[in-house]
C-alpha cells in the first residue's frame, strides 16, 4: 500500500459547534492503482484528501486517526516537503489552482523553479514536455487561464501537479462540471498517464459513473465516514451497502443512458449533529429499527495486493436480497420507516 488511512477524524471548528466532517474513515490506496473515492456533496471527501496532505482550513484540525504514507506516518507537521515531490493535489476547481495574471506556462514553470530546482531554460522544456504529456500543444503556454476551455485547464491543472514526478495524485473532482465527451477525454489521458508513469491515484467524485469508467478500487463515504470499499468490478457489480446501491441508481452510465434514474430521496445529514447508529438511516429503504441505534462498523480485513469487498450495513448478510430491490425505482420512492424529520 502506498498510503493508508486509518480512523481519520478531521474536525472543523464553527460558530454553530464542531462538523466532523471526517468522522473515523479508513482506506488504503495499493501502489500503482487508481481509487475512487466517491459520495455526495458534503460527506467530507475534500477534506480526507486535503487531510493526507496536511493542509486543512484554518478552523480544521485532525482529532485522531492515522495517515501513512509509503510507510511513514505523516501530519500537517511532516507533509510539506513531501507536497508536489510525493503527493500532488488537482484541487476541486482547476481555476483554483492557476492564477488569472499570469500565463498557464509561467505558473508551471514557476513551480519547476521555486519547488523543483530546475533552472530557467530546463523548466521551460520541461513545461512543454508536460504539456505533450496531458494532450496540450506548447504553443498554449502563452494563454492565459481564461483563454483555455473547461477541459484545456483541467489538463493545464493535471501538468502542473505531475511537474515534479510524484507517485501519488490527488485529484479532487476533476471532470466535474465538463461534459460528457470531455469528461471521457480527461479520464483517459489520467489513464493513460497513470500507465505510463505509475502513478497511484485518489480519485474524488460525487459521480459514481466516473469511478465505474476510470477506477480500480472504490471508497464510498457517507457522512464522513467510509460505509463500502472494494475492488470497482465487485463494489459496483453487486454492492452491498444500499448507498452504493442508491447511488448507482442515480447516475447515468457514462457509456449509454439506458438506466432510467432514481435519486435518493433527502439529503445527507448535517455533521455537526449526526444520527445516533446508521447515518444513512433516515434515506434507506431497508431500516430496521436496530439501524437507528446501532452504530455500524466496516470490517477491517484486507486481501492480496488490493482491498477486500466491505460493507457497514447492519443487513450485510442480506445484501443480496436487499439489491434486487434496489434496482426497483418504487423502492426508493418509499420514504424510510425511521425518517426523523
Ligand atoms: N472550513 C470549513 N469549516 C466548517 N465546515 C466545513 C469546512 N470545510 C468543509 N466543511 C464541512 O465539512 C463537511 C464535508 O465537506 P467536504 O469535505 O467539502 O465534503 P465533499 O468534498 O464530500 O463535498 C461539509 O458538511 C462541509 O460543510
Ligand atoms: S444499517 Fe440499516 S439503515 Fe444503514 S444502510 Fe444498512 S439497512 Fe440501511
Ligand atoms: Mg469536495
Amino acid at each position: 500500500m502506498i498510503l493508508e488511512v486509518d480512523g481519520l477524524q478531521i474536525h472543523y471548528g464553527t460558530a454553530g459547534g464542531t462538523v466532523r466532517a471526517v468522522d473515523g474513515a479508513s482506506f488504503a490506496v495499493p501502489e500503482g492503482r487508481i481509487v475512487g473515492l466517491v459520495g455526495e456533496s458534503g460527506c467530507g471527501k475534500t477534506t480526507a484528501v486535503r487531510a493526507i496532505m496536511g493542509v486543512l482550513a484554518e478552523n480544521g484540525r485532525r482529532a485522531g486517526g492515522r495517515v501513512v504514507f509509503k510507510g511513514k506516518p505523516i501530519d500537517e507537521t511532516n507533509t510539506r516537503p513531501l507536497l508536489w515531490r510525493d503527493i500532488a493535489y488537482v484541487p476541486q476547481s482547476a481555476m483554483s489552482s492557476l492564477d488569472p495574471v499570469y500565463t498557464v506556462g509561467a505558473q508551471i514553470v514557476e513551480v519547476l523553479t521555486k519547488r523543483g530546482r530546475h533552472g530557467k531554460t530546463a523548466a521551460r522544456a520541461r513545461a512543454a514536455e508536460l504539456f505533450d504529456l496531458v494532450g496540450l500543444s506548447e504553443n498554449r503556454l502563452r494563454d492565459y487561464p481564461h483563454q483555455f476551455s473547461g477541459g484545456m485547464r483541467q489538463r493545464a491543472a493535471i501538468a502542473m501537479a505531475l511537474a515534479l514526478e510524484p507517485s501519488l495524485l490527488l485529484a479532487d473532482e476533476p471532470v466535474t462540471a465538463l461534459d460528457v465527451i470531455v469528461q471521457r477525454q480527461i479520464l483517459d489521458t489520467l489513464r493513460a498517464l497513470q500507465q505510463r508513469l505509475k502513478l497511484s491515484m485518489v480519485l474524488v467524485t460525487h459521480d459514481i459513473s466516473v469511478v465505474a469508467y476510470l477506477c480500480d478500487e472504490v471508497v464510498v463515504m457517507y457522512a464522513g465516514q467510509v460505509i463500502e470499499s472494494g475492488p470497482v468490478r465487485e463494489v459496483l457489480g453487486r454492492p452491498r451497502h444500499p448507498y452504493t446501491m442508491g447511488l448507482r441508481n442515480a447516475f447515468p452510465d457514462l457509456m449509454s443512458d439506458a438506466l432510467e434514474l432514481v435519486p435518493i430521496a433527502g439529503s445527507p445529514p448535517d455533521l455537526a449533529d449526526p444520527p445516533p447508529g446508521c447515518r444513512f438511516t433516515p434515506r434507506c429503504p431497508f431500516a430496521l429499527a436496530a439501524c437507528s441505534t446501532r452504530p455500524a462498523a466496516i470490517g477491517s480485513d484486507r486481501a492480496g495486493a488490493g482491498n477486500a469487498h466491505v460493507s457497514a450495513c447492519l443487513r450485510d448478510g442480506e445484501a443480496d436480497h436487499l439489491r434486487t430491490f434496489a434496482l426497483d425505482p418504487v423502492t426508493w420512492q418509499r420514504s424510510s420507516a425511521y425518517a426523523t424529520s
